[in-house]
């Protein structure tokens, strides 16, 4: 919408200041996207429909040209009972954190106006939006949120689901939620958009939505297999990129790995093997892409291949490593070649054991798909696929295996149960997630006290809902203040909330980084030495180069004190006391594992006498991960997470005393429904001896 005025001065209509030169260079890259030419069949069909399905390439300009669409043709005011009007908004969701600021960010740019201001974000901790806010991008589990306290999602007269290919855990609840929302709310408009989906199934979920089709740009690309299996993946893809390096013509290499770790290796392994070959090839930029990689590190995505050594000799060239963040959701111009070993590290979700953790699984062929269209984004290029054509054919699904599959539920029955759906059995689920794994999230619940036995929310479980946090911390949080230590478990929830604080940097002594590690180290384990590293923080007044120097990572550290203030005001909305242990009393850190147990009791692991510990109740093998900070092996300890790599791990332990678990947990470690153990003759003595204070207690009195 531009206005003219007076000596030609174009006025952009969002904030009344001239448009920048920026703006229309930036237009005129927007008018070559193919979604470009479709806006009024778009508008179109949404204006005669309430749902609309759209797919179209990566690349298409989707997520950022839709929504600046709808917000020039409709009008966002709608009349307000108290006869003003109200202005009403777009919510886009995302479901990564990353590609939602991300976007925000280009679409204020395109704009030409500030973020959070018309254009704003929200992610779990931030909130980047205010009173002007007309179009705002989120991730989908904070919609889900923002649903808790407004039902029918007033606030939105449109509302686009982005993504939905990745079918993640909070956009299939968010299915379920609309669609009952839409039934209430004439005046509302669900788009639902994708790279690629099985249309059959959506249309037929939708109740026939009308399906709209971009036709992508790409370039043929040609597909090569392996002639056999390759017996190291790995090794397979360093191989190959130094292979295209040498034989093939100029063209950026995308090449698709599984974590940090193994990009940073593969990333070290290339940048020798070219330098090794010298002149006789081209110069490179190997890059690792992956989401906890630092924002100005992302960037280096973009720059360009390093130009020839000098004219006439071999060209240079890009590499970049990715997870499957370049998958779908982040583009990269220039991309040629794409070497895909099919593989991806993937949540799982194990009902048994029961816990949530990562591993590594061969890819879907839609994945598959995705990933070799990488390739032909500028010019027709080639996908080098490290798997053989007959294992593409017999050995990969179809589709990628829906999030709600592959999760624990209990955080999301709890936000379902806050909405009031307490029939879950009957929630239209896109596609129902097993029985089993609902119950075990029920169960939990309950004994958690944020159920009671018919199922009902009891007050303990409202408040449990408020804190983005999983049941477990926000039950901790929530009854610390009766241990009086609410300010610590603040701290500590809020270190848990953020990525890994310890930098090891690949070029420094090991020795230097353990023994900064070691001064924050705690006795009682991780948690305890988390809090210490908060409290050495905030004690060397929140200072960047004090985080270097003690190989502290300063963002991880900001953020976690963003967190906790968040935290704070949550507890204060429910009147929950803020106090502090006292730290010269003898109980100090008592209180505080205590406090964590009463969220914790059901992560727990004894020590057996053949050395290793087997989880409370599940009787899961595992061992105490290498990165802990304990001296000694305790007899029970508290753990945060399970790891499942080439050995059972827990990560993040702190000990804890058997007589905790009888006295704070009686409900779950009633030995009536106990496994046969050794944790169970243990706790059977501990029972007797606790019989036996009481007796005595009783004759005291
Ligand atoms: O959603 P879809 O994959 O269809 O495309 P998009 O995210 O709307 O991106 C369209 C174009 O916008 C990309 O090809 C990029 O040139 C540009 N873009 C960007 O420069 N920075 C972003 N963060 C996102 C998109
Ligand atoms: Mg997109």
């Amino acid at each position: 919408m531009v206005k003219t005025i007076g000596n030609n001065l174009i006025i952009n209509h969002w904030n009344g200041k001239p448009y920048s030169q920026r703006y229309f260079d930036i237009l005129d890259k927007r008018k070559t996207l193919p979604i470009w030419h479709q806006k009024y069949d778009f508008l179109q069909v949404l204006n005669h429909n309430q749902t609309l399905i759209l797919v179209g390439e990566t690349g298409t300009g989707k997520t950022t040209q839709i929504p600046q669409f709808i917000l020039e043709a409709i009008d966002l005011e709608t009349p307000h009972p108290d006869h003003k009007h109200k202005k009403m908004m777009i919510a886009v969701t995302q479901p990564r954190r990353l590609t939602t600021m991300s976007v925000s960010r280009r679409v204020a740019e395109e704009m030409d106006v500030t973020i959070g201001e018309e254009v704003g974000y929200s992610i779990r901790f931030e909130d980047c939006s205010s009173e002007r806010t007309v179009l705002k991008y989120l991730t989908d589990d904070m919609l889900l949120r923002e649903a808790m306290t407004d039902p029918l999602l007033e606030r939105y007269k449109v509302i686009i689901l982005d993504e939905v290919h990745e079918r993640s855990l909070a956009t299939d609840v968010l299915f379920g939620v609309l669609k009952e929302v839409l039934k209430k709310r004439p005046d509302l408009k669900l788009v639902v958009m994708s790279a690629a989906l099985e249309t059959h199934k959506f249309r037929g979920y939708f109740l026939g939505a009308p399906l709209f089709k971009v036709p992508g740009r790409l370039h043929p690309v040609e597909i090569f297999y392996t002639h056999e299996p390759e017996r190291d993946y790995l090794e397979a893809a360093i191989r190959t990129v130094v292979q295209i390096h040498t034989c093939e013509p100029a063209g950026d290499i995308l090449v698709f790995l599984t974590g940090e770790e193994e990009i940073e290796d593969a990333c070290c392994k290339i940048s020798k093997e070219i330098a090794n070959l010298g002149d006789q090839v081209g110069p490179v930029k190997v890059v690792p892409l992956y989401s906890t990689l630092l924002p100005d590190m992302q960037q280096k995505i973009f720059e360009p291949a390093p130009p020839p050594v000098k004219e006439g000799a071999p060209p240079g060239r890009k590499i970049v490593v990715s997870t499957n963040i370049a998958e779908t959701w982040l583009t990269i111009d220039g991309i040629v070649y794409v070497i895909d070993p099919g593989f991806v590290k993937q949540k799982i979700y194990n009902p048994r054991i029961p816990a949530e953790y990562l591993a590594v699984f061969p890819i879907s062929k839609a994945s598959a798909h995705q990933r070799s269209g990488r390739a032909g984004r500028t010019q027709p290029g080639k996908c080098f696929r490290l798997y053989t054509e007959r294992s593409f054919n017999n050995d990969l699904q179809p589709q990628t295996y829906p999030e709600i599959f592959r999760s624990n539920l209990a955080n999301t029955v709890l936000t379902l149960k806050k909405l009031g759906i307490d029939d879950l059995v009957h929630f239209d689920f896109m596609d129902p997630p097993a029985p089993e794994t609902l119950l075990r999230a029920l169960e939990m619940l309950t004994y958690l006290g944020a159920l009671d036995d018919e199922g009902t929310l009891t007050k303990l479980g409202e408040i449990m809902s408020e804190f983005p946090l999983d049941p477990q911390i926000s039950k901790m949080l929530v009854v610390s203040p009766e241990f009086n230590c609410s300010n610590e478990i603040l701290s500590i929830s809020a270190m848990l909330s953020v990525p890994n604080c310890f930098i090891w940097p690949r070029d420094q002594a090991n020795k230097a980084v353990d023994e900064a590690k070691a001064r924050f180290g705690h006795i009682h384990g991780d948690h305890l030495t988390l809090l210490n590293v908060y409290h050495a923080y905030k004690q060397n007044n929140e200072d960047a180069s004090w985080c270097y120097d003690n190989f502290v990572n300063y963002r991880a550290l900001k953020s976690a004190d963003n967190v906790r203030q968040q935290l704070v005001h949550i507890m204060a909305r429910f009147n929950l006391k803020l106090c502090s242990t006292d730290f010269n009393g003898r109980d100090s850190y008592v209180n505080i594992r205590k406090a964590m147990l009463a969220g914790y009791f059901m992560q727990v692991a004894h020590l057996e006498r053949t050395g290793d510990y087997l989880t409370v109740k599940n009787n899961q093998v595992v061992q105490l991960h290498p990165s802990n900070c304990l001296d000694h092996k305790p007899e029970w300890v508290i753990y945060n997470q399970y790891d499942q790599t080439s050995q059972n791990y827990i990560r993040t332990v702190t000990d804890i005393r058997g007589e905790w678990l009888v006295d704070i947990a009686p409900h779950y470690y009633d030995l009536s429904n106990f496994p046969q153990c050794e944790a169970k003759r243990v706790l059977e003595k501990l029972y007797q001896k606790q019989e036996k204070e009481k007796d005595e207690a009783r004759i005291c009195k």
